[in-house]
């Protein structure tokens, strides 16, 4: 039998020894100010075990991550009509460009680039006011974690609301075109804010469960979502989760992942595990450098792939 803890503690190790760790991402301050040192992996295996190392209990912003836990409530609140505001293409280009925008009418081409998640945004804030919204987000991803201590860096969502000129350019765009119904100040209030929620690997990793187990999280056996769906969220999060590295992350992991600016990456191998893994320090599409390898890693030792056969 595998012994995963092993591995998790063997990964840690060697990842502290790693000189070549990506750059941190440097657009806002509170972002630009992290030890480009660290470094956290914590599994949840199906047996509801948790196997951590490292740094995997200090928390950190979340960034794009966020984004899997707003398509997942969007998806409930307006079900299969959010595909006809964003779709369900890799995008092939960063996750803020503009360009694509304007050849495909204001309809961002996956939920995961950052116009798709502002769309996600306005549909989670539909009839409510920003804070109802926010909280209400909060609120699911602190049940799924089973965390009540999971929190919102209000200094990390000020800095991107001072600074969010390009996303407030897409959000426009989008209006324009109507596919935002609300004011874009209170949209952007609120993907601002879900991209500064913060948590530790342990708390992402628990939040996670409910895609490695068909919908349901394991800890208290409610449904989140439905298996077609938590599939489909996985399918996306394979193809368009690392934005212009989703090929290569595919490649190397075979594993569905979600990134985030801030260097974690949140993976799930269905009906094993689900990961998260935190290094600061990101590559040129924006993506964990250390994050990637360490998961590499992790599917090679344990033989988790969604390609494999016998691994899932
Ligand atoms: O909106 C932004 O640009 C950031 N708050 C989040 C971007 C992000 O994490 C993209 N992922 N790699």
């Amino acid at each position: 039998m595998t012994d995963i803890g092993s591995i998790v503690a063997e990964i840690a190790a060697e990842m502290a020894q790693a000189t070549d760790r990506g750059r941190v991402a440097d657009y806002i301050a509170p972002l630009a100010g992290v030890d480009p040192a660290h470094f956290g992996l914590a599994v949840v295996t199906a047996d509801g075990a948790c196997h951590v190392a490292g740094d995997a209990d200090m928390p950190f912003s979340i960034q794009s991550v966020s984004k899997v836990f707003t398509l997942t409530l969007a998806l409930g609140r307006v079900g299969d009509r959010i595909w006809d505001r964003v779709g369900r293409e890799p995008s092939g280009t960063s996750f803020n460009s503009i360009v694509q925008l304007e050849s495909e009418q204001g309809v961002p081409r996956n939920p995961f680039i950052n116009a798709g998640a502002i769309v996600v945004s306005d549909m989670i804030l539909a009839g409510h006011q920003p804070r109802e919204a926010i909280g209400e987000i909060l609120r699911f991803v602190r049940g799924l974690a089973g965390d009540e201590a999971i929190y919102i860096d209000e200094a990390v969502a000020r800095a991107e609301q001072e600074t969010g000129f390009r996303n407030a350019a897409l959000a426009n765009y989008m209006r324009a075109f109507d596919n935002l119904n609300n004011p874009v100040d209170l949209t952007l209030g609120v993907y601002f804010h879900h991209c500064a929620i913060a948590m530790s690997c342990r708390q992402l990793a628990l939040a996670g469960r409910y895609l490695m187990a068909r919908g349901v999280n394991p800890e208290t056996g409610k449904r989140v979502i439905s298996p077609e769906r938590a599939r489909r969220i996985n399918a996306l999060m394979l193809t368009c989760g690392h934005y212009d590295g989703s090929g290569e992350f595919a490649f190397r992991v075979g594993l569905p992942g979600k990134s985030g600016v801030g260097g974690g990456i949140l993976a799930i191998a269905p009906g094993h595990a689900s990961i998260a893994v935190w290094s600061p320090g990101i590559n040129t599409s924006g993506n964990s450098q250390l994050g990637m390898v360490a998961l590499e890693r992790l599917a090679q030792r344990t033989g988790w792939s969604v390609f494999d056969p016998v691994s899932i």
